[in-house]
């Protein structure tokens, strides 16, 4: 099957973010939001992106328009009936995704393959909430998901071969270096980059250097384009501390364990870039 028309579910940061990838790659786009503001701040937040593309010369107006022509938003999970293949991007949530999934089987076409951007949650749990288990797999986008050349293909053991191919083209087809991972929690990148990030805030709690040097050491000592607090902000805090948990609940390892000064943010709703406070301040959009 050859994918064409994706229907995106989740306007967050990577929900924006990978509508714009399909979108520019010439898929045509429909994004589902559950209010009308956020559905059009998903047409804003591409458009800005767009913009910023222009100024740096990477792209010209007439690209831009014809993007943003190729995204639709709607409020009605049933205008994603006829795609070729939904991904959802909502909350790192596995009740609320388990829930959206059956709700997804009620209203696709019996071909639509149905996909999840979830950074660590079973997707064989995902894929046997959808009653069309073969048609369910993970497509792991990295934040930003139009800079980040990466995309994690994640084989749940229910999935079809022709589902694992249909989704392979498609990430392909938006220019994406694929690696292929089996449906454990965290897959490569998440599961390797946790414990760093987790171990950087103990380090933090323990004062052995303020935030800044310990971005400023791993960016100069390790040539990482940017630091763990940084990369924490980016990621939002509330989506860092389910991955801890996820990879703690499949793992047991104390590496996992979140750091408490993360939970007292999460508390505060210092989220990170996305509140414009977490472990830095951030103008407001
Ligand atoms: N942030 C990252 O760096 C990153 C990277 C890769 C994958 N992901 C994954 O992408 C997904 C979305 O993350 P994000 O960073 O875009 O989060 P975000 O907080 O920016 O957006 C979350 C979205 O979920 C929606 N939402 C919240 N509660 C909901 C509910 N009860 N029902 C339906 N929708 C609800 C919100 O309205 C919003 O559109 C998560 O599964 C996350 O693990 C995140």
């Amino acid at each position: 099957m050859s994918i064409t028309r994706v229907g995106i579910v989740g306007t967050g940061i990577m929900g924006t973010g990978i509508a714009e990838v399909a979108a520019a790659s010439g898929h045509a786009v429909i994004v589902r939001s559950r209010t009308r503001s956020a559905a059009d701040s998903v047409l804003a937040g591409v458009k800005r992106s767009l913009d910023r593309q222009i100024e740096r010369g990477a792209r010209t107006e007439e690209e831009r328009d014809e993007i943003l022509s190729r995204i639709s938003v709607t409020t009605e999970l049933k205008d994603l009936a006829e795609v070729d293949l939904v991904i959802e991007s909502v909350i790192e949530n596995l009740a609320v995704k388990l829930e959206l999934f059956e709700d997804l089987h009620g209203v696709c076409a019996e071909a639509t393959v149905l996909a999840t951007n979830t950074s660590t949650l079973p997707v064989v749990d995902l894929a046997m909430a959808s009653g069309r288990p073969t048609k369910v797999c993970g497509i792991h986008f990295f934040n930003p998901a139009t800079a980040m050349g990466l995309v994690e293909i994640v084989r749940p053991i229910t999935a079809s071969e022709e589902t694992i191919t249909a989704v392979t083209e498609f990430a392909k087809a938006c220019g994406k270096e694929i690696v292929e991972v089996e449906d454990r929690a965290g897959f490569v990148v998440n599961a390797l980059l946790f414990p760093y990030l987790n171990n950087a805030v103990k380090l933090l709690e323990r004062g052995v250097a303020s935030k800044e040097g310990i971005d400023a050491a791993m960016v100069g000592g390790c040539g990482f384009p940017m630091g763990p607090f940084a990369l924490l902000d980016l990621v939002g805090i509330d989506t860092s501390v389910a991955i801890l948990d996820t990879l703690y609940e499949e793992h047991r390892e104390p590496q996992y364990a979140a750091a408490p000064l993360l939970r007292r943010m999460m508390a505060a709703q210092h989220l990170g870039r996305k509140s414009s406070q977490g472990f830095y301040e951030y103008k407001r959009r």
